[in-house]
């Protein structure tokens, strides 16, 4: 085992990840005991797309399967990412997610974001769920990974971050953004209808709301003098969280009226 060959994994931007041989090894932390169960969980409810948790190695790292497939790292991505067949597939990922991890009631969820209590009307979210954590086979997902950063939230915090980054609702300036609003429009109405959102009330505000908890959660952290959260702030990635905001703000009635005609 020792001698086997590490390979640095790129495309992350939180943890270091490496690939031993048909398994990946992640930098542990006080929340590594606890993802675990998580994904224990999803695997018995029939959630196949998360990894397997295998234990921990002797250098005290998460062990999991490693998926086989496609992630997109820096750069531009393929013209597939943005299908409206892929953007369906991958709603109900997030719904069969939900679904299946409805009933995995820990009284407290751990995460790299710290505890925090799980009420009855919150489930784990995922929280991160964005096409940069997806492998991909065949332009199907194949893996939904960095389990890393769950929470406790309502569901719609999950399918706010989602709407976030697979319309996606980045800028015109960002290099992935439509530069039609319609083309938002159109793929944020899809996403909410696929997901079948009944309470579409407030919707748009809290798609702000979870870019907004994003950039603090940056800004907090790199206060801290957390070096990780230093380098995002300086690769410019609050800016355009902040320039995202905007963004929405600025088309809210628009995005919202979306949601409805
Ligand atoms: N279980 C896995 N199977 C295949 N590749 C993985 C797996 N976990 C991580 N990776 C690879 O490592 C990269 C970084 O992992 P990720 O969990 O996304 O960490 P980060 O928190 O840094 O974003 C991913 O983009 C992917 O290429
Ligand atoms: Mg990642």
């Amino acid at each position: 085992m020792g001698s086997e060959r590490e390979i640095v994994l790129a495309g992350g931007n939180l943890t270091r990840v490496v690939r031993v041989g048909d398994t990946v090894r992640r930098e542990a932390g006080p929340w590594t005991p606890s993802i675990p169960r998580l994904l224990s969980h999803l695997r018995d409810r029939g959630f196949t797309l998360a990894p397997e948790a295998l234990g921990i190695d002797e250098l005290g790292r998460e062990i999991l399967t490693f998926i086989p497939g496609e992630t997109l790292t820096e750069g531009t991505w393929p013209q597939w990412v943005w299908s409206d067949e892929l953007l369906e597939e991958a709603v109900t990922v997030l719904l069969d997610y939900h679904q299946r991890v409805a009933d995995f009631r820990p009284t407290h969820v751990e995460s790299r974001l710290g505890t925090e209590p799980l009420t009855t009307d919150q489930i784990v979210c995922h929280n991160d769920f964005a096409p940069y954590n997806c492998v991909f086979r065949e332009g199907h997902i194949a893996g939904l990974i960095d389990w890393d950063v769950v929470r406790a939230g309502d569901p719609r915090w999950d399918l706010a971050f989602f709407a976030w980054h697979w319309v996606p609702l980045y800028a015109p300036s960002s290099d992935i953004a439509w530069r039609s609003l319609d083309v938002c429009r159109r793929r944020l109405r899809h996403v909410v209808d696929s997901y079948g959102l009944s309470d579409r009330s407030e919707f748009v505000e809290l798609i702000v709301a979870r870019v907004e908890a994003s950039l603090d959660g940056i800004i907090t952290r790199a206060s801290e003098g957390d070096e990780v959260f230093i380098r995002l702030e300086r690769e410019g990635h609050t800016e355009e969280m902040q320039r995202t905001i905007d963004f929405v703000r600025e088309n809210e009635k628009l995005l919202n009226d979306a949601l409805y005609h």
